[in-house]
């Protein structure tokens, strides 16, 4: 073994600082992991914030309970933005939304809600409506469910009405009725610290002051800590995979680190003003991107269209925000701007 590699080992192993809480509370289920402020069935209740519990089904499945809405699969948790999308189990939200989702006693809200009324049509008037929009899953064989934002359009000489409920406007990407909705929360508030890639939890073993620790600029962050460990044992191993990590990291940071400087004075503003919609001429004003086959984006690395959750595609049109550079698929992001004039990542207004 050579000695400088020996040396090296030590010194980062003497960087090491013993485990804390924030580790041992973070898990995954599946492929989610799950860290402060939730946490999951039978972890240290201090591992998260009241009322962030999650369960995993099955070992693959993260659940999250509602108390008055009952039990929806979480498609995914954005630390980051503090959005979490989840699903019905039967894929079908629109029946979870008329049945009511009632977040009370709950952190979450809706981010942008909107009114739509449901109708119930004959499968043979004419829906040609631009707006309203057919939902299959509630749907029979001689009947057709839709949905139209309130006040657009009267349809009840054709339909009968069943309910006016609000909605989460990124369902209405409406484009794959499996996309679920996403909640927000504000409280704790772990922006800063998830920014920094440090550690979110609580500041003592009683209140709930939140704090963080570990960020970039105080040691190791912990999937540092996670990377070293991995080559405990055998120097040399060790000393490769960690230039190949620190390279990945750097990668990373940089990707990581345009991002946040784009939104870097809007991270912490939240609008929870509905904001109105805007036209189509300057949506269209927006410049389109056409991927190309590598599918590479010119600034942001993102490959998921974060209104419908679905991947992006060779020779799919994306268009961007101009204010954040943000990308979304152009159908969905024109969806979502017809209804609320912000980006549904960081909520800048354009
Ligand atoms: C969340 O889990 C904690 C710890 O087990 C429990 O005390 C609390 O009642 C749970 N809260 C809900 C809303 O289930
Ligand atoms: C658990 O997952 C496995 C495969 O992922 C599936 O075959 C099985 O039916 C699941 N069980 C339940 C109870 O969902
Ligand atoms: C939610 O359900 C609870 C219990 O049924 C009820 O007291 C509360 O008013 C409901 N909230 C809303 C917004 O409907
Ligand atoms: C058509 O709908 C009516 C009620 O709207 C129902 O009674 C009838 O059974 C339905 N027919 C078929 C074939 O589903």
């Amino acid at each position: 073994m050579n000695l400088f590699g020996i040396i090296f080992f030590i010194l980062l192993l003497s960087s090491l600082r013993p485990s804390t809480s924030s580790e041992i509370c973070s898990v995954s289920c599946g492929i989610q992991s799950i860290r402060f402020p939730f946490r999951l069935d039978d972890q240290l209740d201090r591992c998260g914030y009241p009322r962030f519990n999650l369960s995993c089904k099955n070992q693959s499945q993260t659940v999250l309970s509602l108390p008055f809405s009952g039990d929806f699969d979480v498609v995914n948790i954005d630390y980051m933005f503090q959005n979490i999308w989840i699903n019905d189990p039967d894929n079908c939200v629109p029946k979870r939304l008329l049945q009511g989702l009632n977040l009370s006693l709950t952190p979450f809200s809706l981010l942008y809600p909107q009114s739509f009324t449901f109708f119930k049509c004959p499968t043979d008037a004419s829906m040609e409506l631009p707006e309203a929009k057919y939902i299959p899953c509630l749907s029979g064989g001689n009947f057709s469910v839709v949905a139209i934002p309130v006040g657009r359009v009267d349809l009840s000489t054709l339909c009968s009405e069943m309910e006016t409920v609000l909605v989460p406007v990124s369902w209405t990407s409406w484009l794959s009725p499996g996309n679920g909705i996403m909640l927000t929360w504000n409280e704790p508030n772990c922006m800063l610290c998830e920014r920094r890639a440090g550690n979110c939890m609580f500041k003592s073993d009683s209140a709930l002051d939140v704090g963080c620790s570990d960020g970039f600029s105080n040691g190791l962050s912990r999937r540092t800590k996670y990377g070293i460990m991995f080559g405990v044992g055998i120097p040399v191993l060790f000393v490769l995979g960690l230039v190949i990590y620190l390279r990945r990291k750097a990668d990373n940071y940089d990707h990581h680190h345009n991002r946040m400087e784009a939104l870097s004075d809007s991270i912490a503003l939240r609008l929870d003003a509905v904001a109105k919609g805007l036209d189509e001429k300057t949506i269209e004003a927006y410049p389109v991107t056409l991927l190309g086959e590598s599918r590479r984006l010119p600034r942001l690395n993102h490959n998921t269209c974060s209104i419908c959750l679905d991947e992006y595609q060779a020779k799919e049109k994306l268009r961007t925000i101009p204010d954040c550079k943000h990308y979304f698929h152009a159908d969905c992001i024109d969806e979502w701007l017809k209804l609320n004039a912000a980006c549904p990542l960081c909520r800048n207004t354009p």
